[in-house]
């Protein structure tokens, strides 16, 4: 059944829809907890708590996210590979036929959502970016999550890149979702023109959430 999914490009492309569908379902839950800062630190250390409190659950959940990533990245790159050797360059004259601007960059958008990716791990999973102010423990005797997301927001530099991140996941959800919705085949005359808008809707609901984080710490807006 696997097998026959890999072997043709139908199968690969319903392969990155259900894996994007599965990480915009983690983007979401994933921003849903975020908002837990706004609570102060009783609200996303508890909440930091009890994630590690799942212990092997929590495990089963990263792996599902981490095999979902490779195959969503493994047959990007194997479909842009084929499209372009589908499409030889030299045509007389480039139609552009309903691509936008995120529609044309979805390699390039989701390679920079990778790298971001790995530098967000590093920040704020594994913690050695700025290891003096991600690795203390609250008076409860719990991760300070509160502190390290806090400290390192008042940082204007760590600000831009997540602002330039949340750039270049709105191009990638904004075009992302109206496809997968296309692949599964939930379009229709009626519906394409609704999920056409609802996709950069959804994109920009999502990275409006996650700007919102960054900036009111950096203005001074979250306190403990
Ligand atoms: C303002 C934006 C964001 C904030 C404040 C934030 C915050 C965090 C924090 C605090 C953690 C560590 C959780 C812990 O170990 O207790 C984390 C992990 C993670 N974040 Fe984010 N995040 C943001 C945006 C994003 C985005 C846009 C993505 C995906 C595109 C993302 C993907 C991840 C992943 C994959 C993990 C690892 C989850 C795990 O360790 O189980 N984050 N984030």
């Amino acid at each position: 059944m696997f097998a026959k999914l890999f072997k043709n490009s139908v199968g690969r492309k319903l392969i990155m829809a259900a894996t994007g569908l599965g990480m915009i379902g983690f983007v979401v839950m994933h921003l849903l907890g975020n908002f837990s800062i706004f609570l102060g630190p009783e609200g996303i250390n508890v909440y930091a708590a009890r994630l590690q409190s799942l212990g092997p659950l929590l495990w089963v959940a990263r792996l599902g996210i981490l095999a979902m990533a490779a195959f969503h990245i493994t047959f990007g790159i194997w479909l842009t590979l084929e499209n372009r050797r589908a499409k030889p360059e030299a045509y007389a004259v480039r139609k552009r036929q309903a691509s936008t601007f995120g529609s044309e960059t979805m390699i390039y958008s989701g390679l920079l959502l990778l790298t971001f990716v790995v530098f967000h791990l590093l920040h704020f999973t594994l913690r050695v970016i700025f290891p003096e102010t991600s690795n203390l423990i609250d008076s409860a005797g719990r991760a300070d999550v509160f502190t390290m997301v806090t400290e390192s927001f008042r940082k204007f530099p760590v600000v831009v890149i997540y602002l330039a991140a949340m750039a270049v996941l709105f191009f990638h959800v904004g075009h992302g979702f109206k496809s997968l919705v296309q692949t599964i085949g939930l379009n229709n005359d009626k519906t394409l023109p609704l999920f056409g808008k609802a996709s950069p809707l959804l994109a920009l609901v999502l990275v409006l959430g996650y700007i919102s984080i960054p900036m009111l710490i950096l203005f001074g807006l979250v306190k403990g």
